[in-house]
C-alpha cells in the first residue's frame, strides 16, 4: 500500500472469537483516530471471520461510514463471514448481538492461505460449506461427499469450486433479502443451537465446530418433526463427521448423541 503511494497502518489484535468485542472495536477506533484517519480512509480487513465482522462494523460507524474491503484468509470467512454484509461484535450474552448490515466494496478470497491454517480451522469452515449444501444445493452436497480428500490436500480446482459455490449460494439469498426479513433466515441453519453451544463452550469450540453440532441437532429435530427423512439425516450427519474425524472431541460430542 505504501509503495503504491497510500498512507497506511496495520492495526492488529489477538486472533480468536474472544477478540470480537466492543472493547477491541474501541481500541482500534481510538488507534485509527490517533493516527489521523478521517472519512476519506478505507479499511482493508485481512483475516478470518472475526476480522471481517469486526472491521466491517468499525467501517460502518467510523466517521458515520467509510468503505471497507474484505480479504478473507480462512475457509470460514470465504464460505460465509466475508460475504453478505453482516457485521458485528459479540457480547457476554451471545455472539453477534451488536452490529450493522454494511456491505464491503469488494471481497477477495485467498485460497492459497487455506494451506497455512490448522486442520481445526479448515473443518470449521467446512461446517459452513456443508450448511450451504444442505440448505440450497444437492449437487454440491454430493460434490462435497466425493471430494472431501481433495479438500484436505488443497486441490486447487476443488477449493476454487467450493469458494465459488459458497459465494453463489450466499449471494443468491442475500440479493433477495439483504436485511433478513424472511428468506435470509435459511442461512442460519444450525446456528440457533450452534451459537448457544459456541457461547457456553466459552469459545473453546470454533464457530464451525459448534455449528456442526447445531446442524446435527437441528437435523435430528427436523427428522422428529417430519421435515427430513431419516436417510437424509444420516447422510447429513455422516458428511458432518467427515471433516471432523481429525477432531476427536467433537466426534465424541456428535457420536454420543446421534
Ligand atoms: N451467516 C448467515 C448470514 O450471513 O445471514
Amino acid at each position: 500500500m505504501k509503495q503504491a503511494g497510500y498512507e497506511s497502518d496495520l492495526f492488529v489484535f489477538q486472533a480468536g472469537e474472544k477478540s470480537k468485542t466492543r472493547k477491541t472495536k474501541e481500541m482500534i477506533e481510538d488507534a485509527m483516530l490517533e493516527s489521523g484517519y478521517r472519512r476519506d480512509c478505507c479499511i482493508l480487513a485481512i483475516g478470518g471471520g472475526v476480522v471481517t465482522d469486526l472491521a466491517g462494523f468499525i467501517a460502518g460507524t467510523y466517521g458515520r461510514g467509510i468503505p471497507f474491503i474484505n480479504y478473507a484468509t480462512t475457509l470460514l470467512a470465504a464460505a460465509d463471514a466475508s460475504v453478505g454484509g453482516k457485521t458485528a461484535v459479540d457480547t457476554p450474552l451471545a455472539t453477534n448481538l451488536i452490529g450493522l448490515f454494511y456491505q464491503p466494496k469488494k471481497v477477495y478470497l485467498d485460497i492459497a492461505t487455506w494451506q497455512t491454517l490448522p486442520q481445526r480451522q479448515i473443518a470449521s469452515g467446512l461446517a459452513e460449506t456443508i450448511k450451504h449444501a444442505c440448505l440450497a444445493d444437492q449437487d454440491f452436497f454430493e460434490y462435497l461427499k466425493q471430494h472431501m480428500d481433495q479438500i484436505w490436500t488443497f486441490d486447487k480446482d476443488v477449493c476454487e469450486h467450493i469458494a465459488r459455490t459458497n459465494c453463489k449460494i450466499k449471494y443468491t439469498v442475500v440479493m433477495q433479502d439483504e436485511r433478513e426479513t424472511g428468506l435470509r433466515e435459511i442461512l442460519n441453519l444450525g446456528h440457533t443451537i450452534g451459537r448457544a453451544i459456541e457461547t457456553v463452550s466459552d469459545y473453546k469450540l470454533l464457530h464451525g465446530e459448534a455449528l456442526a453440532i447445531g446442524l446435527a441437532a437441528e437435523a435430528e429435530l427436523a427428522c422428529q418433526f417430519g421435515y427430513l427423512a431419516k436417510a437424509e439425516q444420516d447422510e447429513m450427519v455422516q458428511l458432518l463427521k467427515e471433516p471432523d474425524f481429525r477432531l476427536p472431541f467433537l466426534l465424541i460430542l456428535i457420536g454420543k448423541s446421534w
